[in-house]
C-alpha cells in the first residue's frame, strides 16, 4: 500500500452539507456497483478527463508490480461521461476502503443529460498522490497494463470491463479505446 487514505476521507464532513448526497462513477463504479443506491443517472463531470494514471498496488497490481488504474486529470475542454448514484452518506466507509490507495473523496460539479448540474462526490488520485503515475505512451500503459495483476484480478479485465461499460452507453473514449485495442494486439501477439 502506497498511501491510505481512508483516514483522510473519514474525516471529510462536506457531504454533510449536501441535500442529496450524488456519487460519481467514471471508472470501476460504473461497472462494478457492490453498495446500495437510491436511483442512478448518466451524468459528466465537466473540466476533468480519465486517465490511466494511477497505480493500483492494491486491487489491479502489486506493490512490487503495479498495475494502472483510472484517474481523473484537470481539462477544462473536457468532459467525462459516467454514472451518478444518489446514495446515503453510510456508503462511504465502503468505498473509503475499497478506494484507499491515494484517492481522495472530492466534491466537484456535476451536469446530468436534462442538462441540471448538482455537486457529486467523487475519488480522484491528485498528482501529488504517491501512487500518480502519470502520463505514458499509450503503448507503455498497454504494456503495463498486459502484464499486471492483483488480488482484484487482472488489469486487463479492468479496461475489458470498463469499454465495455462505456460501449453498452453508447460512449466513446479515445484514450480507453485506444488501450483496449493495444491489449487486443498484444494479447494475439502472445497467443501466435
Ligand atoms: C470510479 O469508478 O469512479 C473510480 C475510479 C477510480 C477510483 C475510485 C473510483
Amino acid at each position: 500500500m502506497i498511501q491510505d487514505t481512508r483516514a483522510i476521507n473519514s474525516d471529510r464532513s462536506d457531504i454533510e452539507t449536501l441535500d442529496e448526497i450524488w456519487l460519481f462513477g467514471y471508472g470501476s463504479l460504473i461497472y462494478k456497483v457492490d453498495f446500495p443506491y437510491l436511483e442512478s443517472k448518466p451524468a459528466y463531470l465537466c473540466g476533468w478527463s480519465r486517465r490511466f494514471w494511477q497505480g493500483s498496488h492494491d486491487h489491479r497490481g502489486t506493490p512490487d508490480k503495479p498495475g494502472r488504474v483510472l484517474t481523473l486529470i484537470e481539462e477544462p475542454s473536457e468532459r467525462c461521461f459516467g454514472i451518478a448514484y444518489r446514495v446515503t452518506a453510510d456508503v462511504f466507509d465502503h468505498l473509503d476502503h475499497r478506494e484507499k490507495n491515494g484517492y481522495l473523496r472530492l466534491i466537484k460539479e456535476l451536469e446530468f443529460e436534462d442538462v441540471t448540474r448538482k455537486p457529486g462526490v467523487t475519488y480522484i488520485g491528485m498528482p501529488n498522490n504517491p501512487a500518480f503515475l502519470g502520463p505514458a505512451s499509450d503503448i507503455d500503459i498497454a504494456k503495463q497494463i498486459h502484464i499486471s495483476e492483483g488480488p482484484s484480478g487482472t488489469n486487463r479485465e479492468y479496461v475489458e470491463l470498463l469499454a465495455e461499460a462505456l460501449k453498452a452507453h453508447n460512449v466513446k473514449d479515445p484514450q480507453v479505446d485506444a488501450i483496449h485495442v493495444l491489449l487486443q494486439k498484444l494479447d494475439s501477439r502472445r497467443d501466435a
